[in-house]
């Protein structure tokens, strides 16, 4: 597995793979590896010939009192790990190869309404503008024929669905299921940062959504009553802060009262320092 900082390199890299006849599969992370993200790589492997690897960790995408100073980061470690689940390159630039205008600023920006006004997009302002910013430009850059992303973000699947809809990006868009622990947390870089007593509490996001889906098999459909049944469950934990606990149309985000189709359940939750996500399919048989 080769490790390139340049984005002459990688075009290079890309340009010769093409010339074999390769397709391309595309993996983009902010690094710190898990078996969520390696499970992405796994998937691009089944599917395409040449798989790549982005990591890196994108200051438009995080508010100015978030955790991008601090985000974990570990390129010796990642490699590792990238190159046993069959990554063939990965492309880790710094900021000025991706900003290199003065202070890593942009003039251009990807801007996509609608799926962003809700849950993360509400609660993060700006953010989904630097991710879909930065996805357009690592699309760009690498090329690939398809991009492999975790439902663990199903808010940012949509997004970047929406832009490569919108702006006739020939990427094909590869939704990957969420990678959990054991326990049933949700896989993230940021478990890291939870303490011992956070991390046992945590496991409550994901047993609200079990019981959620329970309810619903049970034939509860109504949104607001669910929505209380989860807020009351995650404050059984104490150091549990919600952000939003919500309910979507799974298709375009949009706000329902009763789930008739498939809705997407979606969490946002601080504990301590740290913001959790997660969520699940909602879908009545
Ligand atoms: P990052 O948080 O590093 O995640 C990279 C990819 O891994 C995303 O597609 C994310 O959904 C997926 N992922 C994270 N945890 C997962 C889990 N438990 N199970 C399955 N997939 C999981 O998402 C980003 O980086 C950035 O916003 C990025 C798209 C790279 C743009 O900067």
């Amino acid at each position: 597995m080769i490790i390139v900082h340049t984005i002459q390199e990688i075009r290079k890299y890309v340009r010769e793979q093409r010339a074999k006849g390769h397709t391309i599969g595309f993996v983009p992370t902010m690094g710190y590896l898990h078996d969520g993200h390696l499970s992405l790589l796994r998937a691009a492997k089944a599917q395409c010939e040449t798989v790549v690897m982005s990591i890196f960790v994108n200051p438009l995408q995080f508010g100015p009192n978030e955790d991008f100073e601090r985000y974990p980061r570990d390129l010796e470690r990642d490699a590792k790990m990238a190159e046993q689940a069959g990554c063939h390159i990965i492309f880790a630039p710094d900021v000025n190869e991706m900003y290199p205008r003065s202070k890593g600023s942009v003039l251009t920006r990807v801007e996509v309404d609608e799926v962003t006004v809700q849950l993360c997009g509400a609660s993060r302002p700006g953010h989904f503008r630097g991710v879909a910013t930065v996805v357009s430009k690592l699309f760009n850059i690498v090329q690939p024929d398809q991009a492999f992303f975790g439902m663990k973000d199903a808010q940012q699947v949509a997004v970047l669905q929406t832009m490569v809809d919108d702006l006739n990006i020939p990427v094909e868009i590869v939704p990957c299921p969420i990678l959990r622990e054991v326990d049933g947390l949700a896989m993230s870089s940021r478990n890291v940062f939870l303490s011992a007593d956070e991390r046992q509490q945590a496991l409550v996001l994901h047993a609200s959504l079990q019981m959620a889906e329970r309810m619903v098999a049970d034939g509860v459909r109504d949104v607001v009553q669910l929505k209380q049944a989860i807020r009351e469950q995650i404050q059984t934990a104490p150091l549990a802060d919600i952000d939003y606990v919500e309910i979507l149309n799974f298709r375009d985000l949009s706000p329902i009262m009763t789930i008739d189709q498939p809705a997407l359940l979606a969490l946002a939750v601080r504990f301590g320092q740290t913001r959790l996500i997660d969520n699940i399919v909602l879908k009545i048989r």
